[in-house]
């Protein structure tokens, strides 16, 4: 699990976990350990399919509790009324992997064993993640249950393509865990930035000096991609400008990838207007050199006397976007330090006209570059100034939407 996917704060919400039939079934292993992270307690059902692939064992070894099979098995706890439980006590329900005869029954109410009975009484979010032969997938009926689980509001989780198990190659596959898990944490996270559209520019920026060299900076875009994934949960429409880095998003999360600081700066200024809050996390470069040319600069130019790089400056986006914000539009932006933090901070807050600025002490342990944590300092325009202690990152960001939403 990527460190942007690792939010602790789900504690206390009961997510009931559906298995059937399917090689991928041992997938369903690694999710029920994720949502645990995220402090949710599982409790699962597994079909007689999915019991021919993963023991249920597994699972209450995990501690997933309880755990049901059979329909007349009944239920672990000994009440006759297993196929009704998971609706009165889980707040999400999902079903990974969902194989093609799973999906029919839900599709057509159809509650003929265990675990369809109790998606049929489960009154809350049902995440469905279906993996099959390309070939089952894309066969007529199984599209056209497909819609029918749209329409029943089921929230879905479409297969990835690529190799499956019985060595075809199409549409089928699983899709990744962390996909099935966004989605789940998405249907038990408050939606207080539903209806928001929501720019994050994160990451390095790349000024190329010849053909192999570029002037950079450590940054790993961990704390913007913890602000897009928050933004994501809570129901924003997330759109990532994000400079090279490995990080990846939930399908919905558009991302538009650049390198230099006048590729992001061209993209965010172009988005801008279209959006409702923008959050600059990126470390842009704020100079680039002046390029040696196309070519690689050979060592034996330079040999003996040493070399000499100009620069000259890049734009600095969230200025622009901050003197180009109109009434409504919220800005964020972030500052790394290593002088007086406050007074920086407060600077910046007021030549940049942001609405909030969360600024770091990178020179200490435990925060700013490529670190898991941030220890902040947030002020906003309204006055509110707040110290916060060394938390993980995705902690930060998901305090930064509520500060947001304080107004
Ligand atoms: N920023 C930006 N474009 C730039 C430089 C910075 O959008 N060309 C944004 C960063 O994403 C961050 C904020 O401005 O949100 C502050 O960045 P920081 O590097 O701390 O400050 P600078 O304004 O660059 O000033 P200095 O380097 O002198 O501290």
């Amino acid at each position: 699990m990527q460190p942007h996917y690792r939010f602790a704060g789900f504690l206390g919400k009961r997510v009931h976990l559906g298995v059937t039939g399917s090689i991928a079934a041992y997938k369903a292993l690694d999710l029920l350990r994720s949502l645990q992270e995220a402090g949710c307690l599982v409790s699962a059902t597994l079909t007689d399919g999915a019991a021919e692939f993963v023991r249920p064992l597994s699972f209450e070894a995990l501690g997933a509790s309880p755990v049901y099979g059979s329909m007349f098995e009944g239920s672990p706890s000994g009440s006759a009324f297993g196929h009704l439980e998971p609706g009165q006590a889980a707040h999400a329900m999902v079903i990974a992997p969902a194989t093609a005869a799973t999906i029919a029954r839900l599709a057509f109410g159809l509650a003929d064993d265990m675990l369809s009975c109790q998606a049929l009484a489960f009154p809350g979010p049902k995440i469905v993640a279906p993996a099959m032969n390309p070939r089952m997938w894309e066969a007529p009926a199984t599209r056209r249950n497909w819609e029918m689980l749209g329409e029943l509001g089921y929230i879905r989780v479409r297969p990835w393509s690529g190799h499956v198990a019985c060595g075809d190659t199409g549409e089928g596959r699983l899709a990744p865990v962390e996909e099935i898990f966004a989605s789940v944490l998405r249907a038990l996270a408050p939606q207080d930035l539903a209806g928001r559209k929501v720019l994050v520019t994160l990451g390095p920026t790349r000024e190329p000096w010849d053909a192999v060299r570029f002037w950079s900076n450590p940054s790993s875009g961990l704390m913007g991609a913890c602000l897009a994934m928050a933004a994501h949960l809570r129901g924003a429409d997330v759109t990532v400008v994000a400079g090279p880095t490995v990080l990846t998003f939930p399908e919905a999360v558009r991302v538009v990838p650049v390198t230099t600081a006048r590729q992001m700066f061209e993209v965010a200024t172009d988005l801008w207007p279209s959006m409702d809050v923008a959050c600059c996390t990126a470390a842009v470069a704020d100079f680039r050199p002046v390029p040696f040319g196309e070519t690689k600069f050979k060592k034996a130019s330079g040999a003996g006397q040493g070399i000499t790089v100009e620069f000259t400056p890049n734009p600095d986006i969230l200025r622009t976007l901050g003197e180009a914000k109109r009434d409504g539009q919220r800005l964020i932006g972030f500052a790394a330090e290593t002088g007086d933090l406050k007074a920086e901070a407060g600077r910046k807050l007021q030549s940049k006209r942001l609405d909030i600025i969360a600024a770091n002490d990178i020179s200490k342990a435990g925060s700013g570059f490529a670190s898991a944590t941030n220890e902040m300092y947030v002020l906003d325009a309204a006055g509110r100034r707040e110290t916060w202690p060394q938390l993980d990152k995705t902690e930060v960001a998901w305090r930064l939407w509520d500060h947001l939403l304080l107004d």
